[in-house]
């Protein structure tokens, strides 16, 4: 059975000074803490077994709000720590031991989707190796991973470009199989001193063994103050 990963750590430095006082993915969104997002997009996936990856000050805080996650139908949680400000892949290889071979699907846990992935995760269940990515044609390209695309591959991912070739971002919802941990073994931090995680979907690229699904509803992260406001807007409106 494939597992989930929830990434919700880091500082959360964009939305000071809300962060200061409490984890980035525990502030509303609409009428729910934003982490609800991620889990129930799992959960509706079908997925049972997840980890939560946290960190920074308030990691106590999602025991107390998810305790086993009962509510959302699940048997327990599994969370673990990350120690300061590795990234995002830094952060998924802590799920290591708990992917035990599996393959993983991994949401960032500021990411809000409309649509349900149960399609694409069975898809993902059949890919023999490999890893699948999440695009979504959006206008303002130049703030995600934007992918290059060739005769229906993705030929490449340039981390937040200044001139994106394509409008195609790169989601944060990933699945990989087990070798996403020894590819991040092999990493070298970025110019900002962290493991990337565009820099593992670019190795499953080179190796060939990288898929894709473009998404039709909609999706915002909801990091900053403009996509956290718009991430309310949209769940007022049209619901989740
Ligand atoms: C991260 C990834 C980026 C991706 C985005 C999705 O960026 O690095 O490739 O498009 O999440 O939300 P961050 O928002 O952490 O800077």
């Amino acid at each position: 059975m494939m597992k989930g990963v929830i990434l919700a750590g880091g500082l959360g430095t964009r939305l000071m000074p809300c962060t200061k006082v409490t984890n980035k993915h525990l502030l509303p969104v609409y009428n729910k803490p934003m982490i609800y997002y991620p889990l129930n997009t799992l959960v509706k996936a079908g997925i049972e077994d997840i980890m939560i990856v946290t960190g920074g000050n308030y990691a106590g805080d999602f025991l107390r709000l998810l305790g086993n996650g009962s509510e959302f139908g699940l048997k327990d949680i599994s969370y673990t720590y990350q120690e300061g400000e590795g990234g995002i892949a830094h952060a998924l290889k802590l799920a290591e031991n708990f992917a035990d071979e599996e393959k993983v699907v991994v949401m960032l846990g500021d990411n809000i989707i409309k649509d349900d992935i149960s399609d694409a995760v069975e898809e993902f269940e059949k890919q023999q190796e490999g890893a699948r990515i999440f695009l979504k044609d959006v206008p303002d390209p130049e703030r995600f991973g934007v992918a290059e695309i060739q005769d229906g591959r993705v030929i490449n991912i340039e981390e937040k470009p200044e001139k994106p070739l394509t409008n195609y971002a790169v989601i944060g919802i990933y699945m990989y199989d087990n070798s996403v941990f020894e590819i991040i073994n092999s990493l070298k931090p970025s110019e900002r001193g962290e493991l990337e995680i565009t820099d593992v979907n670019n190795e499953y690229i080179r190796r060939g063994t990288m898929t894709y699904s473009i998404i039709k509803g909609w999706w915002t992260d909801a990091g900053t103050f403009d996509s956290l406001y718009r991430a309310s807007k949209l769940v007022a409106e049209y619901g989740l």
